[in-house]
């Protein structure tokens, strides 16, 4: 679907009328492409009292290509960036000449032990946050609260939440923020997220707050399962991994399919038989592997099972879902249960029958797609909300159970994205939803995409148990 209204009001005379009645301007969101460099240009670095996460945040920026600046509530970046071979300088506060130089904030606020010290957040954002161009990146780290030593520690950490959402609210111009609680330990264990949170890859992603957790590496832990930065191959990193996507013969399952398949993945796409032609369209270009099956059928998750043979699999994405809107009352039963079965018990069965065969391997990732509907709930949709929340308690539920496995589970949750499902929805709702969020327009699918392929990713083995909006930090279920 095309967003009219955003080409509009960003060619030449559409801005100038935008400009000139007062008209929103959605900024057109930088998004990945691989023949530009992925990392490039000035990052600010800005610290609480005694950081802990800077050594770590120099490595990050070493290896991918960012130049750094540091603000004066960071003065200790400059030997550490020079000890990492990093060039670095001093931030100069915003002056005219100075603004959108900057293409990302990071502040390392894992220091903080009392509300006291949260000024330095605002010194920091008050000197740079005009610095930053558009579609920049904000990123702020902290430590879990709930691992805090002290209620002190645990409140101010906890208030960084605050900042960061109302920073991607009042940024605008495409820019986005978000937050990670890196937990101690775990500090080798987020380059993955901090490189989705720093590159064009995330955005559509704003407002949220990802949780690292240490990884202990276990005797069965395989070389292939490494996690460590320096083992990670940045460019191609689920070379010689195989993924399972369901529903991907269009939409956001396409767009999954091809992302992972960019990322070295063989993917085996499953469909409904009546796409198949579809299916083998979007597989064929990626050289992966089509399944006609429809995941809500009894047999289909033994099938699954024995088609994978003794391959197995590493990534299992569950995206197939319908929806069939009416109001509980206006309802039917077999509208009810078909979109609770395929978009929530199908995925349960599939789950038990890859587990149960040791088809799904040890170290490896599930994703499934919910949606903000089973955050916030919808008119018209308490069969697809109770599907979809659901989605969120099998993730939280199953995290502590599939991590004895080094499996981890999480979700994303999207919110409008222009796809043939949302094309059905009457224009003012359509509309309506498209606006409603701090970037002001739709996500596309790959957008969703670029977020499963993060989650996939071999680095991200201290995620799980986590729901991550693709929603440009929409206003429902904010
Ligand atoms: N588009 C959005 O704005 C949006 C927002 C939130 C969540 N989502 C979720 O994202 C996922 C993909 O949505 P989309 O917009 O790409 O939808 P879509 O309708 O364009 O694609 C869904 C795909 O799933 C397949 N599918 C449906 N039932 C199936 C079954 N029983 N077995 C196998 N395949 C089946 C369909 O054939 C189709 O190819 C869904 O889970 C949806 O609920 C979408």
């Amino acid at each position: 679907m095309k967003d009219s209204y955003l080409n509009f009001v960003n060619s030449p005379f559409g801005a100038r009328l935008a400009r000139s009645i007062g008209l929103p301007k959605p900024e057109v969101l930088r998004r990945y492409r691989a023949d530009r460099p992925e990392f490039e240009g000035l990052v600010a670095i800005g610290a609480g009292r005694a950081p802990h996460l800077l050594d770590a945040l120099a490595g990050v920026i070493a290896r991918s290509g960012f130049t750094s600046v540091a603000h004066e509530s960071a003065l200790g970046w400059i030997p550490l960036a020079a000890r990492h071979g990093l060039m670095t300088g001093r931030f100069e506060p915003a002056d005219s000449g100075s603004q959108g130089r900057l293409v990302a904030l990071l502040f390392d606020a894992s220091g903080i032990e009392d509300s006291g010290e949260l000024d330095s957040l605002f010194a920091f954002f008050h000197d740079t946050l005009r610095s930053l161009g558009k579609c920049g990146r904000i990123v702020v780290l902290g430590r879990p609260p709930q691992a805090c030593a002290t209620p002190r520690q645990w409140t101010a950490q906890r208030a960084l939440e605050g900042l960061t959402r109302s920073l991607g609210k009042e940024a605008r111009r495409g820019i986005t923020a978000n937050l990670m609680y890196v937990a101690q330990g775990a500090e080798d264990e987020a380059e993955a997220t901090l490189r989705f949170f720093l590159s064009p890859r995330s955005a559509y992603v704003s407002g949220q707050v990802v949780q690292i957790a240490g990884v202990t590496a276990s005797p069965q832990t395989t070389a292939t399962e490494s996690t460590t930065a320096t083992a990670i191959d940045w460019a191609q990193p689920l070379a010689g991994k195989r993924a399972v996507v369901t529903g991907a013969a269009r939409g956001i399952g396409a767009a999954i399919a091809a992302a992972l398949a960019a990322e070295g993945a063989h993917v085996i796409g499953v469909d409904i038989p009546s796409a198949s032609d579809a299916l083998e369209a979007t597989m064929r270009p990626l050289s992966g592997s089509a399944l006609a099956f429809d995941i809500a059928a009894p047999e289909t998750p033994a099938q699954i099972a024995a088609a994978l043979d003794e391959l197995g699999v590493d990534i299992v994405v569950h995206n197939a879902g319908i929806t069939k809107d009416k109001t509980i009352a206006r309802m039917t039963e077999a509208a009810w249960h078909s979109v609770i079965d395929i978009n929530l018990a199908a995925q349960e069965r599939l789950d038990d029958a890859l587990l149960a065969a040791g088809t799904l391997r040890d170290g490896g990732r599930i994703v499934c797609v919910s949606s903000i509907s089973g955050i916030a709930g919808n008119m018209g949709q308490t069969n697809y909300a109770t599907s979809k929340a659901g989605v969120i308690g099998r993730v939280q539920s199953m995290a502590a159970p599939l991590g004895e496995r080094r499996i981890t589970i999480n979700a994303v949750a999207p919110g409008f994205i222009e796809t043939q499902m949302t094309a059905k929805i009457p224009l003012a709702i359509r509309e309506a939803g498209r606006r409603m969020n701090s970037l002001s327009q739709g996500g596309q699918p790959v957008d969703v995409a670029q977020t499963i392929a993060w989650l996939a990713h071999p680095g991200c083995a201290g995620v799980t148990g986590q729901v991550v909006r693709v929603c440009g930090q929409s206003l429902i279920g904010a």
